[in-house]
């Protein structure tokens, strides 16, 4: 059986920080509040005219330089992203310009902070169905939708982007096991951006409105957040006959500390396995497992043959977990 396997992860992030500090100049929050109720201490932003295809041509030309991969090669571009440059083209099909992909197709899709895990599975099929190289890109400039008058909102997000390249193997023991994916629409209203889709085009009223900025209802998301991040991590390995100890890195979205801690503890892991980097970035939504694996790749923390798993919850709701063999196995 072919599978996908991921033969090589990048990331970017914009040269900006803004610290908690920063924020309590703008909104009324504390550097102590914000970390002692999300974990985050700064995050990045993008520069003025830095739009999520910039990133990302950043990540992929990085990608494609440490792969050895030629431009023309690339089959398809898959682009997890709620903040695209425009509604359309697609962000991919702005990278495919700008990196030359000349053979390539590829397409945006809105899963939030899922939405990397949804792009993931995508190229997944692609490469067990003929595609020989695929990219996957988790990209948001959250800073572009955020209100920096709304305390509850604009402490949470950052900006950034990650690539990871899927390649066909033929090695049953690497690549893409498994994923749980799920939406529930019921959700909705508790994580939502108003205005600037067909609903509700953009006027002068829904930009006096605000409505073109996120929306959320903090505790909502939170409760379902942790319980359901906790729940599909446990069952996608107990469905495939392992359990916590067997992982080698568990990489959660990055949306909250406490999320972060009652999903772990709640699925047994143990602190040394699980990535957590959202004192630095804060959440920088369809981006944040791809940074998360570029990390720990880099930290050495993962070797060849580990177990990883991710886990996200995000807008729609959408939920899932993936779980995969690291390293690139025998070429399919
Ligand atoms: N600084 C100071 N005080 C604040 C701030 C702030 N930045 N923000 C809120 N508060 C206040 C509130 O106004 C409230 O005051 P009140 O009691 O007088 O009304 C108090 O702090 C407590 O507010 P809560 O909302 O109960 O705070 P909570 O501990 O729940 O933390 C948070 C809020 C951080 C937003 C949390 O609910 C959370 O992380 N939610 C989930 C986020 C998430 O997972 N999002 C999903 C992904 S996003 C995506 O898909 C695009």
């Amino acid at each position: 059986m072919i599978r996908a396997a991921i033969t090589g992860v990048t990331s970017y992030v914009p040269k900006k920080v803004m610290t908690n500090f920063d924020l309590e100049k703008l909104v009324d929050t504390n550097d102590e509040w914000i970390v002692s109720r999300t974990g985050i201490r700064e995050r990045h932003i993008a520069a003025e005219g830095e739009a999520s295809s910039d990133m990302s041509v950043q990540a992929v030309e990085k990608l494609l330089k440490e792969t050895g991969t030629k431009a023309e090669d690339i089959d398809a571009i898959i682009v997890a992203t709620v903040t695209p440059d425009m509604l359309f083209p697609s962000t991919a099909a702005l990278i495919q310009n700008k990196i030359g992909a000349t053979k390539a197709w590829g397409y945006d899709l809105s899963g939030a902070c899922s939405g990397f895990l949804f792009a993931l599975k995508s190229g997944s099929s692609l490469v067990q169905t003929g595609h020989k190289k695929v990219i996957v890109v988790g990209v948001d400039t959250m800073s572009s939708i955020l209100d920096y008058t709304d305390r509850n909102t604009c402490i949470l997000f950052g900006d950034g982007a990650g690539a990871v390249l899927l390649e066909p193997t033929e090695d049953e023991n690497y690549g893409i096991i498994d994923e749980l994916l799920f939406v529930d629409g019921s959700g909705a209203d508790a994580l939502n951006m108003k205005a600037g889709g067909s609903r509700k085009p953009a006027t002068h009223e829904t930009v006096d409105a605000r409505e073109h900025f996120i929306y959320q209802d903090g505790r909502s998301v939170f409760k379902r957040a942790s319980m359901d991040m906790a729940q599909v991590s446990a069952d996608i390995l107990e469905k495939n006959g392992f359990t916590a100890e067997d992982v080698g890195i568990f990489i959660p979205h990055q949306a909250n500390k406490r999320i972060i801690d009652v999903a772990a503890r709640k699925a047994g892991f143990k602190d040394e396995q699980v990535l957590l980097n959202i004192d630095k970035y804060g959440n920088t939504t369809a981006a944040t497992l791809p940074l998360g694996l570029d990390e720990v790749v880099r930290e050495k923390r993962i070797k060849d043959g580990d177990l990883v798993l991710f886990a996200a919850f995000g807008a729609g709701y959408t939920w899932g977990s993936i779980l995969l063999r690291y390293g690139p196995g025998k070429k399919g």
